[in-house]
């Protein structure tokens, strides 16, 4: 532990520039051949993520959960699932991933645990209005029999957010019923998650993933508000959401940060806040969490004055609080940007839910585009000041699996929605570690002996680490390229676009960073004359002297 007077850790700002890999950890590696990816198998590809060049690794959910929710729903956040292993196993990763360089951060889900957390089992077995209750929030149902749910508010994964028990009341659930929501007001609650940060802390974790960041604190007064049924980036954007980024869960995370700061260096966190852009910037705050995921580009098409729109704002209010910013393009909750980039413009934002209905046929995405697009974005966001977070696979080029078999599906939305929506299987099958389905006596591509959780297409082969090895023209041999030079780039984190000479035109981004870097990204599809200096990167060749269409390149002065 750290007495509050020290002196930064020469570390402490290690994340604010970091490449941090997140794994999806039933679906990256699994050693025992259950068909279910292990911290076992993890640890046995530390090799792998340090040849990659990943700074950390973030690990979703890995403890003990009967995956209504893809682990989502956590019977024990002090635990690892004995599915995947045990704290024992969960010590020697990240001994492991530590030896090889690379940090460790966990996903931590306080918004709601599961339906068999204990605490939950309590709240059942005890009286209404019993302490056990007020854990969670339970409340009397509505009509004269109190049949009716307290409020109009539904679920993110389709019906309504509030489920009735055997005595007639009602609980909330803003995710699936097995998903019971926490009452944040609830002190116990408040000191239970602190003992949490503090039992992975001093097990060595380095920083928090959270979860639903922006749903903690709820105006549960009475009467509970109507809410109208509208998507949740469309909420009022000044806190007054009874449910969402409302105003008081800043102080949560205050209290989270004085827990991370007993630390040295103190213990990094990043918000998952689906919020505006100007209101996310608060939960990144240094007195808060720090970073907050930014999903700006995953709803944007290939479009350059919307990928400078998107960077410029967000690092204007980085630079204003004094977090840093965070890039995505991928991760476990969306269909993967191969994909979408190679879906004509608007399906790959906002139709995909169709598309995905389709199997992926109407339309077919145009491949080349999308992986053009893809690696030309990747680089792009690779130079910018702030964390770049990878989702496994995207190193592969990995695409969206569109057409799993439909009694396939382990999405709660494919079944909460009554098969309206199918929900995010596409981007979660597990890894292709070989070019031959049965390489290791299985089926799996290598990912483990006893076959895959989710159904991997024979095109999986072609996009596995073992062909890309082989492969120097690879998608994985870029990402490795890139990343390496990342780590020379990345300086002050400022920026400075380019306005004038050739490259001041439509469809063309140019950039300066700190040390003599430019980097140019082509979103148009006609060649345009490469800005001056020596060439250490590209997404694709190079034509002669000219940048192609869809096509990022770094260069040094
Ligand atoms: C966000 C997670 O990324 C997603 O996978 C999960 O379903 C919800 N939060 C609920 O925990």
């Amino acid at each position: 532990m750290a007495d509050t007077a020290r002196t930064p850790h020469p570390d402490a700002d290690w994340w604010r520039q970091a490449v941090v890999y997140q794994i999806y950890p039933r679906s990256f590696a699994d050693s025992d051949g259950d068909g279910i990816g292990n911290i076992a198998g993890i640890t046995a590809k530390v090799d792998y993520l340090k040849a990659l060049g990943a700074d950390a690794v973030w690990l979703s959910p890995f403890y003990p959960s009967a995956l209504a929710d893809g682990g989502y729903d956590v019977d024990d956040y002090r635990d690892v699932d004995p599915k995947l292993g045990s704290l024992a196993d969960f010590d020697e990763l990240s001994t492991r991933l530590h030896a090889a360089g690379i940090r460790l951060i966990v996903d931590i889900v306080p918004n709601h645990s599961s339906n068999r957390h204990v605490w939950f089992q309590e709240a059942l077995a005890a009286e209404p209005g019993s302490p056990a209750r007020d854990r969670y929030i339970f409340r009397d149902g509505l009509g004269p029999d109190g049949d009716q749910p307290p409020s109009d508010w539904v679920s993110h994964f389709g019906g309504s957010a509030w489920t009735r028990v055997p005595d007639g009341q009602w609980y909330l659930h803003l995710f699936a019923p097995e998903q019971p929501d926490f009452d944040w007001s609830n002190q116990e609650v408040r000191e239970d998650f602190r003992k949490t940060l503090r039992f992975w802390s001093d097990r060595g974790v380095d920083g928090f993933r959270v979860d639903v960041a922006h749903g903690l604190a709820k105006d549960l007064s009475e009467p509970l508000r109507s809410l109208p049924l509208i998507p949740e980036m469309e909420l009022e954007q000044d806190g007054s959401n009874p449910l969402f980024d409302r105003d008081d869960v800043h102080t949560i995370f205050s209290e989270w940060r004085a827990v991370f700061n007993e630390y040295d260096p103190p213990r990094s966190a990043v918000a998952e806040a689906w919020v505006p852009t100007a209101r996310r910037a608060l939960y990144a705050r240094p007195t808060e969490l720090g970073q907050a995921f930014n999903f700006d580009l995953l709803r944007e098409d290939w479009d350059a004055e919307g990928f400078r729109k998107s960077i410029s704002e967000n690092l204007a209010e980085s630079a204003a609080t004094g977090a840093s910013s965070t890039w995505v393009l991928s991760n476990h909750d969306v269909v993967r940007h191969r994909t979408r980039y190679g879906l004509p413009q608007g399906i790959g934002t906002e139709g995909l839910d169709s598309w995905l209905l389709s199997d992926g046929q109407d339309p077919l995405p145009d491949d080349a585009t999308g992986l053009h697009r893809a690696t030309a974005s990747t680089l792009l966001l690779l130079a910018l000041p702030g964390s770049m977070y990878l989702y496994q696979g995207e190193e592969l080029g990995l695409r969206e699996v569109p057409d799993i078999p439909r009694d396939q599906l382990a999405d709660p939305i494919w079944l909460r929605t009554g098969h309206k929506l199918k929900g995010r299987d596409g981007c979660r099958v597990p890894i292709p570690w070989n070019i031959d389905r049965s390489a290791d006596g299985g089926s799996s591509f290598g990912f483990g002996s006893g076959g895959a959780h989710l159904p991997q297409p024979d095109w999986f082969g072609g996009l596995s680490v073992e062909a890309e090895e082989a492969d120097p023209d690879s998608v994985l041999h870029l990402y490795r390229k890139a990343l390496a030079l990342r780590r020379e780039l990345q300086g002050a984190e400022t920026l400075e676009w380019v306005s004038e000479g050739a490259t001041a035109q439509p469809g063309i981004l140019h950039f300066r960073r700190p040390g003599g870097w430019e980097v140019a990204t082509n979103f148009g599809t006609t060649p345009v004359p490469l800005p001056e200096g020596e060439v250490v990167v590209s997404s694709r060749p190079l034509e002669g002297d000219t940048l192609p269409g869809e096509t990022t390149v770094w260069l040094r002065k």
